[in-house]
């Protein structure tokens, strides 16, 4: 992983006790390394953390819950050593941009979620394994979803995804991980996994 470049803890928020802390919002969080302690004193993440209600999709409310499910379903899965701590940064980020998102706006490109939470890792980790998953973790539901109506274009479409994907390994173990949860429908991730399944065996 790379820099652990800080931002300035004292942009948008107020004073010190009146912002929250990780362990409020993310039950059962303990910073693992550094990395995760600086991450989770940054109040950009806290604030993301602590967005959403429950909703279609994510019963568990708040980002900050789903993200404690993904850190416990890592541990429950037995994950180890850099993959687990891959897997957490991961976790702590791919979410918490929802609500900088301009609703008005078209959710692509840099107005996607998953795009600011990439932006946003960027200051914390130079690794594009951790940040083309961070950015394209949504990308095969959403290819999943065109598939039922247009067949050739969804082979394209994850071909060239795969292409900006430097581990697909770690990329589909956390779109399993992210797709674990409660109130979503496994489809998806069994039907990219078996789409890609040449692919992994061959880097
Ligand atoms: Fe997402
Ligand atoms: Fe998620």
């Amino acid at each position: 992983m790379g820099p652990d470049q800080r931002r300035d803890p004292s942009a948008g928020v107020g004073p010190d006790q009146h912002r929250p802390r990780a362990l409020d919002l993310v039950p059962g969080f303990e910073p693992a390394n550094e990395l995760e302690r600086g991450l989770t004193r940054d109040p950009v993440l806290l604030e993301g953390l602590a967005w959403g209600e429950p909703r279609r999709g994510h019963p568990e409310g708040a980002v900050g819950a789903h993200v404690s499910d993904l850190l416990n379903t890592i541990d429950a899965w037995g994950e180890t050593g850099e993959r687990r701590l891959e897997l957490r940064f991961i976790s702590l980020v791919h979410d918490a941009m929802k609500g900088k998102v301009e609703y008005r706006l078209p959710r692509t490109g840099e107005n996607h979620h998953a795009m600011r939470a990439r932006r946003f890792a960027e200051a914390y980790a130079d690794d594009e394994r951790l940040l083309a998953t961070i950015e394209l973790h949504d990308r095969p539901y959403a290819i999943w979803r065109r598939s039922r109506k247009r067949t050739r274009d969804a082979n394209e479409r994850l071909a060239a995804m795969s292409e900006r994907i430097p581990d697909l390994d770690l990329f589909l173990r956390f779109v399993e991980l992210d797709g674990s949860t409660e109130g979503k429908n496994p489809e998806p991730v069994e039907w990219v996994r078996s789409e890609l399944a040449d692919r992994t065996g061959e880097r």
